[in-house]
């Protein structure tokens, strides 16, 4: 007797699908045209390639605060880069805590420990894998210096409810937008301008791309003033003056960089619609499978297509399926990370810095730190089970998501 097991390519059947979706690494998965080419020309013809007096950086700055409608953007060399500008900007004293989830880049938590502060990781709801607001409650300090929320995949964090949270607590909110370009946290504002920082990301895989760059934004001129500081190693150069007046790095963002960003805003909000236009008929057609949760549409930028399952209702766990929907030829990862951010061994060991546990330790910290498995089980269960992310892009076809959309479906009758 044969099943409908034997009909999945993983067990020898037919693929739904042979021929490649475009990918974020490849011209037909990027929006790149002759705009960025000339921008880059122009760059080198001029003869600097770096940002300080130059035109195209600048420009990409004001670009970018205009689109938010906020007063500021410093541009920078990663995402990565504006988180630790951001964090750098708020000057904590070592063993100072900063608020996060642990679902997430460690990009993220690099920022934090770079600037010596504590991670504390409040845990995330578990369909949408944003930070859950009565977490992050629990989570405050007399010793909490910042909340950073991260804008999952393109699903809007719960940011209006995180900044009361935070500024009830005499802390800023910054909100991680690397995934997160036009995502609308409430209707008409978008990621970055409720909290008191917006970071984002501008490396290879994000909506829009120079290779790696990074913005951060705010509407508030001494953070703004702050940002550039930290990123340019401190040295003001509103003034004459060379000197340091801050400890900072140098995360200047280049001519070439941000010639090739500056073209690539100007196409964010294209890119976007398609996503979300593509993004609304996947989830037209799977609606009501049994055991598959959908994400919810408003406000998100679809970074990528997150499907949460029900292990028992939908045939198994999310490494199965994305094992199965891979041989039916579609682009599915079953481990969005191998693990929530607190269980890498920089963290899991506490060796930040040599054999020291600093800054994890007390003093500076308030406590000895230590980051053990159950410390927020909906993101353990999430990463290990039940989160199965769909990789997404603007230039989806109706026939590729259609693709997408039977693929899923086959794999749903054969598991359950
Ligand atoms: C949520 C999040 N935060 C931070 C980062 C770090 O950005 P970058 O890779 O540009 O340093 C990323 C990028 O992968 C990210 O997705």
């Amino acid at each position: 007797m044969t099943s409908t097991l034997d009909g999945l390519a993983l067990h020898g059947g037919t693929p739904v699908r042979t021929r490649p979706f475009p990918v974020a690494t490849e011209a037909a998965g990027r929006t790149f045209g002759e705009e960025e080419s000339a921008a880059v020309l122009e760059v080198l013809a001029g003869g600097r390639l770096n940002a300080l007096g130059g035109s195209h950086v600048a420009g990409l700055e004001s670009d970018m605060a205009r689109l938010h409608g906020v007063g500021h953007a410093v541009a920078c060399s990663s995402g990565t880069a504006a988180l630790h500008m951001a964090i750098g900007a708020l000057d904590p004293d070592p063993g100072d805590e900063v608020v996060t989830t642990p679902v997430t880049d460690f990009g993220t938590i690099i920022a934090i420990l770079a600037q010596n502060a504590v991670p504390v990781f409040a845990d995330v709801d578990p369909l949408t894998g944003n930070l859950s607001p009565e977490s992050v409650r629990r989570c405050l300090s007399p010793r909490t210096r910042a909340v950073v929320a991260v804008h999952l995949l393109g699903a809007p964090a719960p940011v209006v409810e995180l900044a009361d949270i935070a500024h009830r607590h005499g802390v800023p909110l910054i909100e991680d937008c690397a995934q997160a370009l036009l995502t609308e946290p409430a209707p008409g504002r978008l990621a970055g301008t409720v909290g008191d920082i917006g970071c984002f990301s501008l490396q290879q895989y994000k909506h829009i791309t120079c290779g790696d760059g990074g913005l951060a934004i705010t509407d508030d001129p001494a953070l703004a003033r702050r940002l550039r500081l930290f990123g340019d190693k401190g040295r003001p150069r509103d003034t004459a003056a060379r000197t340091h007046l801050s400890f900072g790095m140098n995360y200047r963002m280049t001519e070439l960089q941000g010639a090739v960003a500056k073209v690539q805003l100007g196409r964010l909000r294209g890119v976007v619609e398609r996503r979300r236009r593509a993004a609304h008929r996947l989830v037209e057609s799977l609606r009501g499978l049994p055991g598959i949760t959908l994400p919810a549409e408003d406000g998100h930028s679809f970074w990528s297509f997150p499907l949460v399952l029900d292990p028992s209702l939908a045939g198994g766990t999310n490494l199965r399926w994305a094992a199965a929907l891979r041989a039916e030829g579609i682009l599915a990862e079953g481990r969005l990370l191998d693990h929530p951010a607190y269980a890498s061994p920089v963290l899991a060991n506490g060796r930040v810095y040599g054999n020291s546990a600093f800054p994890l330790s007390s003093p500076p910290s308030r406590k000895d730190w230590t980051y053990a498995p159950g410390l927020c089980p909906a993101a353990e269960r999430l990463l290990a089970t039940t989160l199965l992310v769909l990789f997404w892009n603007e230039h989806y076809t109706d026939a590729d998501v259609d693709d997408i959309s039977t693929a899923v479906r086959k794999v749903h009758t054969a598991l359950t």
